[in-house]
């Protein structure tokens, strides 16, 4: 790609929707997007659900429409730290212009909350549009997260496919606690949450489509009874339940798994590769591939499926890169198309992926769900590891594996072709790093009465203005499922105090007690704008929905959405998330924009489990020092912490 190619690209903006964060960038995209294209929407939210989960859904509030002055005063503070005075001055006027009585942000607020009064929640469907199936980009690398599990111990492929027939067995388990409604219902505090994303994660499929992808889920009153095996770039589809309707027991399902690895042994023509290309490339290569009957009742079972399972190969030597950074790798992108790239189907929600020394993981598809559902249903299949295995009758028969057949056009080997080389450019240009920080986890911060998230949030912005010595604009997805199909509001950690923590730590002529009162202020104020993220009132959404409440009445967009201060505050350098799980995982992605930095985070007791990632093609930017120079920030953050307790004392 040439670097006006990637200029454009970039003007286009529409970048890692995964995290939702695209939805700044994206507002460039959507400038030019017409206001029928907006009207064509056709993404229904309820689709998935189990009649079960849809009635425990009945109670929650619907997501409200923030006011209007609260979310520009927001927008204004969180800009001001990215802009100069003049700069400043110059977004305040048009703010007031935008918000002034008859002005365009009044109107725009009032159709909003009309359209919120017709729906639970009004920005589910956009979100799922313009964040997720309308983004170009791959959803490798850019859009889909690797969940790294903790290591396992596996010595050769008989060990592999006792691994994978345990974890299989353990998602089979899991998929009958969602659809018994057994899961215990999650709150955050005494609010009970949204899980619906639980039923969404399992048998669903992205198809590509032009302009737009859709998302295929499984008929919830006739759930899929099979999963599909990747192994050498064949796909097998492989039965998970008996002729009874129980699931099938590990040992039966392992019996499956030797006959797939002692079948053919030559690999496939990698057509699992398509689906990591641009979109638009691989819904032409798709129309290609589906002008064939035999293709397409193959990629019907792929679709259909409950997930994907990747047996892979070895992946390449990669020195003395650690365990963890090399499975991060293997999750996000395969390790490109000479190696298990293409032993792979982007498209399936959760795709299971079992290394050949250990590795063990999840990639997966980010449109129909958040990163805690899917850390929830690995941290059962880890439990059933750790158990070692369910105990489930081994009587019936075991049905065979199923090989799907794919045959190939001059067109598509050529799509192969493109697509190969485009995922080795990707693969190539990710610097990716799984880090555990062992100085101390999150009862540090709660002893010295700050939130863990908050302080690890700052430790992060210290990070960036230790490596860059300029605030960076930074984002942090904030579960709103307190409300009817709710998803993610962004917050935005950059802050006037976070920069004035960051200075006062690099200034040797503060004191620590000046230190740790900036320190505190930061943290506090990053809490604040969380509890305001939780509860439906952040910038970004808000904003967001104006916007495209103006493209669907034909209404010019604003000239605030021009403006170098929303412009500067929605280039998110640093792009993260928390997803807990309760084992030794990390999630990782790549950096929502090319000069920017991602940092998934999984704060444990005492140690803090990390996927950091940058891109190499970027001269300012590197995953290495960012990693160090968080080190470093979260030891200065404990030393000033603790010198000054003990000059307390
Ligand atoms: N003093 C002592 N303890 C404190 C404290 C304080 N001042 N503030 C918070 N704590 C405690 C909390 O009570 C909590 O305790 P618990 O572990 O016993 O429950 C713990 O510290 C963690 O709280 P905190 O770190 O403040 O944040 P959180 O766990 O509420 O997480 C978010 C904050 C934003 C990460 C969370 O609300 C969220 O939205 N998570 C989902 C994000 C998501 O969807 N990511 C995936 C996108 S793909």
């Amino acid at each position: 790609m040439g670097p006006s190619d990637e200029a454009m690209l970039k003007l286009m903006g529409p970048i890692n929707a995964s995290r939702g964060q695209a939805l700044f960038t994206f507002s460039k995209n959507l400038w030019n997007v017409n206001s029928s294209s907006v009207l064509r929407a056709t993404v229904g939210y309820q689709h998935a659900l189990h009649p079960r989960l849809l009635s425990s859904q009945s109670d929650l509030p619907p997501l409200p429409v923030p006011p209007l002055q609260v979310t520009l005063d927001k927008f204004l503070r969180s800009a001001r730290p990215l802009v100069t005075p003049e700069e400043f001055q110059t977004t305040q006027d048009l703010v007031k212009q935008f918000s002034a009585a008859g002005g365009c942000g009044p109107k725009l607020q009032k159709l909003l909350e009309e359209k919120a009064k017709t729906t639970r929640n009004w920005m589910a469907d956009w979100w799922l549009r313009t964040a997720y199936l309308e983004f170009r980009y791959p959803v490798v690398v850019w859009s889909s997260p690797g969940l790294v599990f903790p290591h396992q111990k596996v010595c050769n492929q008989d060990e592999q496919l006792t691994l994978a027939a345990r974890v299989i067995s353990g998602a089979v388990d899991f998929k009958c606690l969602i659809d018994n409604n057994k899961l215990p219902l999650e709150r955050m505090g005494k609010d009970p949450l949204d899980m619906s994303q639980y039923s969404k994660i399992m048998g669903t499929c992205r198809i590509p489509g032009i302009p737009r992808d859709s998302l295929q889920h499984a008929d919830p009153c006739n759930p899929p009874k099979h999963v599909v095996v990747a192994y050498k770039n064949h796909f097998f589809e492989v039965p998970v339940y008996g002729e009874n309707g129980e699931p099938l027991s590990e040992d039966q399902i392992r019996k499956q798994l030797c006959e797939i690895v002692s079948g053919p042994v030559k690999p496939a023509v990698p057509i699992g590769i398509l689906t990591s290309d641009q979109r638009d490339n691989w819904g032409k290569a798709y129309q290609e591939l589906i002008k064939d009957p035999k293709n397409v009742c193959s990629l019907e079972t792929i679709h259909k499926s409950l997930f994907l399972v990747c047996l892979d190969d070895p992946n390449p030597n990669f020195g003395s890169l650690d365990k963890r950074s090399i499975a991060a790798r293997q999750m996000v992108h395969g390790c490109g198309s000479k190696n298990n790239g293409a032993n792979r189907w982007f498209d399936k929600t959760i795709q299971f992926v079992i290394g050949t020394t250990g590795e063990l993981g999840i990639t997966y598809e980010h449109s129909p769900a958040e990163g805690p559902p899917v850390a929830g249903l690995m941290d059962h299949v880890v439990d059933v590891i750790n158990k070692g295995g369910l105990k489930l009758s081994t009587s019936g028969c075991v049905p065979k594996p199923n090989h799907l057949p794919f045959n190939t056009s001059s067109e598509l080997q050529c799509a192969i072709q493109t697509a190969e080389k485009n995922l080795d450019a990707m693969v190539d240009d990710l610097e990716m790093y799984g880090y555990v920080y062992k100085g101390y986890g999150k009862e540090f911060p709660k002893s010295q009465k700050m939130s863990p998230d908050s302080f690890i949030q700052m430790a992060i912005q210290f990070a960036f203005y230790r490596l860059h010595k300029l605030p960076g604009a930074h984002y942090e997805s904030a579960s709103t499922r307190k409300y009817f199909g709710g998803r993610t509001e962004t917050i935005r950690s950059c802050s006037c105090e976070s920069v004035a923590f960051a200075e006062a730590m690099l200034d040797c002529s503060k004191s620590d007690e000046e230190k740790v009162k900036a320190m505190k202020e930061a943290v506090n104020g990053h809490k604040k704008y969380t509890l305001e993220a939780v509860n439906g009132c952040g910038v970004d959404r808000h904003l967001l929905g104006l916007k495209l409440i103006a493209l669907e009445n034909g209404i010019q967009v604003p000239e605030l959405y021009k403006d170098v201060a929303y412009v500067r505050s929605s280039h998110m350098r640093i792009s993260t998330s928390q997803v807990a799980g309760k084992c030794e995982a990390f999630m990782c992605y790549g950096p929502l924009v090319n000069d920017g930095y991602a940092c998934c985070y999984n704060p444990r007791a005492n140690e803090i489990h990390m996927g950091i990632s940058a891109f190499k093609s970027c001269p300012d930017t590197s995953a290495s020092k960012f990693k160090d120079a968080l080190e470093e920030s979260f030891d200065d953050m404990h030393n000033v912490l603790v010198k000054t307790q003990k000059s307390k004392l």
